[in-house]
């Protein structure tokens, strides 16, 4: 079993430090097999941000733990139009990580995160050609029985995010993305941007197509909340590539607290949130 922790949307120079805190103190003691930072690592891609967002990042591995991470529209600058178009990731390159689009593998899981920050969009993200090409022959070679995993800034999916349900914007060049991550056999889709996850009713988080589970992760850290939703972060355990839970670690104020633990099981191309058989149990 592969025991993820997904944060995203951390936002350093617009977080809130006790919650930096507490999500070190639960990553330090649950130990994950791996931490997947899905982003939007500052709010305005400032050096000083960047720095802060590197001696956390330095500190969770230092504690041990492996992390994947991959940028997100704020860790472009903004208002510094010459470095935004000249050489637009270049603080994220240089505080945080090289590669772009990082993959991982193991005997249970193959990882890739792509990058799908653009300098031409304020917010709305962008899958290349190149990266749909990236994305089928990373996996191409992968065992079957490997649970793929694909994670983006950007939702590659339209998902709900509005009360009335309406639908948000998919990652640009959308039908091409999901059609290549279909071909890829990708598992799981995990994503954040909307700072928003959809704990309280864990079916909303689900959209079935081309057979990947879509999760998102609400923001980790952030003070700016979409709808006053709490920060919080996903806790997956990934038994097969047909099986999985997914447990929402909410911020209630004072901790980070399990607010929902979902069991998912995929029938062909189809998840399918079954009940909580066991719900004592933690990870
Ligand atoms: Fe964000
Ligand atoms: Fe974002």
């Amino acid at each position: 079993m592969a025991r993820i922790a997904h944060l995203s949307d951390i936002h350093f120079g617009a977080h809130d430090q006790k919650i930096v805190d507490a999500a070190t103190a639960w990553l330090e003691e649950r130990r994950p097999d791996l931490v997947i930072i899905s982003g939007d690592l500052t709010q305005r891609a400032r050096i000083g941000q960047f720095g802060r967002a590197a001696g956390w990042i330095n500190r969770l591995k230092r504690a041990g733990l492996r992390i994947l991470v991959v940028p997100g529209n704020h860790d472009i600058p903004l208002y510094d139009v010459v470095r935004r178009f000249a050489a637009p990731l270049e603080r994220y390159k240089r505080y945080i990580s090289n590669d772009l689009c990082p993959f991982y593998e193991d005997g249970e899981v193959a990882i890739l995160g792509l990058n799908t920050a653009r300098s031409l969009t304020i917010k709305d993200g962008r899958i290349n050609h190149d990266q749909m090409v990236m994305l089928r022959e990373r996996f191409a070679p992968v065992a079957p029985e490997k649970t793929r995993i694909l994670v983006t800034h950007h939702p590659l999916f339209a998902m709900p995010i509005g009360k009335g349900g309406e639908l948000s914007e998919a990652v640009g060049q959308h039908e091409d993305a999901v059609e290549a991550a279909c071909e890829a056999g990708v598992h799981l889709a995990l994503a954040g941007h909307f700072h928003r996850t959809y704990a309280q009713s864990a079916r909303k988080m689900v959209e079935r197509s081309g057979g990947a589970l879509v999760i998102q992760a609400g923001t980790a850290t952030s003070t700016r909340l979409r709808n006053a939703e709490p920060q919080s972060f996903n806790w997956l355990h990934v038994r097969r590539n047909n099986e999985m839970e997914l447990q929402v670690i909410v911020w209630d104020g004072a901790a980070f607290r399990r607010a929902s633990h979902v069991e998912y099981r995929r029938d062909g191309e189809i998840w399918t949130a079954q009940d909580v058989r066991d719900p004592a149990m933690v990870g």
